[in-house]
């Protein structure tokens, strides 16, 4: 067999911060096995811009922080783009699927599974208002694709309305919800009978939405850049959505449970959507897992009479139930909620005294609880900006649909003095990056 599965350390940090000199070889020798394989087998392009960036292997993630093969320790304000709210490997979690995996991995699908049931009561029991019935995938892009299907089969109507510069994901349905050209367009022709309008305007929304079937938005826009709708704006969708029979469809894959200091990004304006697409925190960072919580009414008009026209073979195994209900429950217990609005709102002061050090690359920095966006005056900053951050130890990363804008998204568990060192080392990273490039014209 030209091949096997290679075990790694799995105390990397610890084993390899007490190398002495060979040390330093076998772990040279580690990023160039994986290196060449990234490049050959993984994403070449992808890569080699890793490599420029500074990225090495992860061989260890604990709480807020990655360790590299070196034993080097990252902070990690990118916070696997907003998956790891609970940080990474929470115990609680951890410990729960073990005993799981011992017990039952993948359902039979034949026989009825607790664990799934158990995690759809919960979430009925949390969702905003009357949603209640919850279609297990395991990804984001899923759950939105389930709740685009189920809006259009419950209405039958074609129609979808989103919003440009929204992110919804990358399968044709999701993709086509997306708002940024560049991950469109070459794809096209997408799905049919889909109109974008400006986010945070319900003048436009009102007039393409007149026999819709549903207006899928985002709380937040997220990848957007941190795209926050001037106040009302989810009460006003709600009235129109209701005023011409249309579903709304609130995407909280990112905003969801606490990411905005709020459960759910909808709970600000106290809106009840007809359909919320959750993943990305929802299984703690350990398993993946996506979910489609509905009202009933719209689930029964949809599949009352044909419950397999959507299904999905691992959707709402039991690891990945086990592990969402107990990341609900470490959310609950630990009070990250309210921790996510405290520590957001301590994020985005620092983050503000940092613009007012360096308004020559900061044009301007927003947020809501723990996902703030920093917009640079120039695109050219985030490319010296996010490797000098590496290199200091910090994650950060671009938004995807605008590279302008850095996120920093930590883990929701993250601390006061977390916050303090990594505004230490990204004030480091804007001073050198200013220093490298000198005052950029803005694009
Ligand atoms: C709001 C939103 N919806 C959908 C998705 C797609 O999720 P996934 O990458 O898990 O498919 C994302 C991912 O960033 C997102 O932010």
């Amino acid at each position: 067999m030209p091949w096997k599965a290679q075990v790694l350390p799995s105390k990397g940090a610890e084993r390899l911060t007490s190398m002495t000199t060979p040390a330093s070889e076998q772990q040279t020798a580690l990023f160039d096995e994986v290196y060449t394989a990234y490049k050959e087998f993984v994403n070449p392009p992808l890569a080699r811009f890793m490599k420029m960036a500074g990225a090495g292997v992860e061989l260890e993630t604990r709480g807020c922080r990655v360790y590299d093969h070196t034993g080097k320790s990252y902070l990690d304000f990118c916070g696997g783009y907003g998956v790891f709210t609970l940080g990474y490997m929470h115990p609680r979690v951890v410990a729960a699927v073990r005993a799981q995996l011992d017990r039952i991995a993948l359902s039979s699908r034949v026989f009825f599974n607790a664990q799934t049931a158990a995690l759809a009561k919960a979430l009925a029991d949390l969702a905003p208002g009357d949603l209640k019935i919850t279609f297990f995938s395991n990804s984001g892009t899923e759950a939105v694709e389930a709740a685009l299907k189920l809006a259009r089969l419950s209405t039958k109507r074609t129609h979808i309305v989103s919003t440009f510069n929204g992110y919804h994901g990358k399968t044709m349905g999701s993709l086509t919800a997306t708002g940024r050209g560049v991950f469109r367009d070459s794809f096209r022709p997408l799905v049919p009978e889909f109109d974008h309008v400006p986010f945070g305007d319900l003048d436009a929304l009102e007039r393409v939405l007149p026999g819709a079937a549903a207006f899928i938005v985002e709380p937040v826009q997220c990848e957007g850049g941190v795209i926050i709708p001037p106040d009302g704006y989810l009460r006003g969708v709600r009235e129109l959505c209701d005023r011409h029979g249309v579903l709304l469809i609130a995407d909280e894959v990112q905003t969801g449970l606490g990411r905005t200091g709020y459960l759910w990004g909808v709970d600000r304006e106290g809106v009840v959507p007809d359909v919320l697409a959750a993943a990305k925190g929802l299984s703690g960072g350990v398993i993946p897992i996506g979910a489609t919580i509905s009202k009933t009414e719209v689930w029964m008009n949809a599949f009352g009479s044909s419950p397999l026209l959507h299904t999905s073979t691992f959707g709402g195994n039991p690891l990945a139930c086990t592990a969402g209900l107990a990341a609900l429950e470490v959310l609950m217990d630990e009070r990250l909620v309210e921790r996510s609005r405290d520590n957001g709102a301590y994020l985005l002061e620092q983050a503000r005294r940092l613009h007012r050090s360096f308004p020559d690359v900061i044009a301007e920095v927003r947020g809501r609880g723990l996902v703030v966006g920093v917009e640079l005056t120039h695109e050219g900053y985030g490319g010296v900006l996010i490797p000098q951050c590496l290199k200091r130890g910090l994650t950060v990363a671009y938004t995807l649909n605008q590279q302008r804008v850095i996120r920093l998204e930590p883990p929701l568990i993250v601390s006061k003095p977390e916050i303090d060192e990594a505004m230490s080392i990204f004030d480091q990273a804007l001073a050198q990056s200013r220093e490298k490039l000198g005052a950029l014209s803005a694009v």
